[in-house]
């Protein structure tokens, strides 16, 4: 069943899809051209990743991200959006500390931007917080596999996943505290299927294979922004950094041989 381009997509929605077969698709936006873009194209969510420390600030890591940070970047994406569901990543230490910070600070999210649900690194581990946020009526959408928060205990970013008893546990485990959704980052195709199979709230792939009910990518990685950067489980639907790099060139080129600008750009 195609998706209803006509209605905003909700909680329940995104729950629905799984149950109707309908894949969802997920991307990352943090700021207002390109979330509208996106929206307007009609991606069912919009992630507004901690990623931004990357991919925005040119950071090496997710990890020194603020809670301020991700308000900021929430509010503009979700005012830039009609349809689709906004979540927002809760940042490291924001939500590890206690279920009490974790509400304080998700609830901040959810007052202070028009974002519909916010996300967390953790299945098991976090399971407590995942049902106090439940239980104060945030949606929280899980996220275990590889969980970039960690990067310092795994000591490099990215390293597939293969403890399928474990995934799964944290999955189950993330779904029977409440959550709405998980994303499974980096974990074989079978395993992430074996999941999507035995848990009745969608799966988000990213780096997860086909079998997933939805998938997410960072978009400036799959619109080519991100300069070097080609995991395998990474397509690259435009080389846009290449657009962009030749056009600045060929206005910088313009402006000193003197062609722009020309009678075309210029009042009388
Ligand atoms: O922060 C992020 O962009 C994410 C995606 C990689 C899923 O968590």
């Amino acid at each position: 069943m195609p998706a209803d381009l006509s209605k905003p997509v909700t909680v329940p929605g995104f729950i629905q899809a799984k149950r109707d077969g309908r894949k969802l698709t997920m991307l990352t936006a943090y700021e207002y051209l390109w979330a509208s873009l996106f929206d307007e194209a009609g991606v069912d969510a919009l992630l507004v990743g901690d990623t931004l420390g990357m991919v925005v600030q040119g950071k090496s890591t997710t990890l020194p991200v603020t809670l301020d940070e991700m308000i900021y970047h929430g509010e503009i994406v979700a005012r830039a959006v009609k349809r689709a569901l906004v979540v927002v990543d809760l940042p490291f230490l924001t939500f590890q500390v206690s279920p009490q910070q974790a509400v304080e600070n998700a609830g901040r999210v959810l007052k202070e931007t028009q974002a519909s649900a916010v996300k967390l690194e953790g299945g098991r581990n976090q399971a407590n917080t995942i049902e106090r946020l439940s239980e104060a009526d945030i949606p929280v959408m899980a996220h275990v596999g590889l969980k970039p928060q960690s990067v310092r205990k795994l000591g490099r970013m990215a390293i597939v996943q293969r403890d399928e008893e474990q995934l799964l546990a944290d999955a189950r485990a993330a779904q029977e505290a409440g959550a709405f959704a998980v994303v499974l980052e980096l974990v074989p195709q079978q395993i992430a299927k074996h999941i999507t199979e035995e848990i009745s709230i969608p799966t988000i792939g990213i780096g997860a294979g086909p079998h997933c009910d939805g998938q997410v990518l960072v978009s400036h990685d799959m619109l080519g922004l991100t300069p070097g950067f080609h995991p395998k489980f990474l397509k690259r639907y435009a080389e846009i950094r290449d657009v962009a790099r030749g056009a600045v060139e060929q206005y910088i080129d313009e402006v000193q041989n003197g062609h722009f600008p020309d009678a075309a750009h210029s009042h009388d």
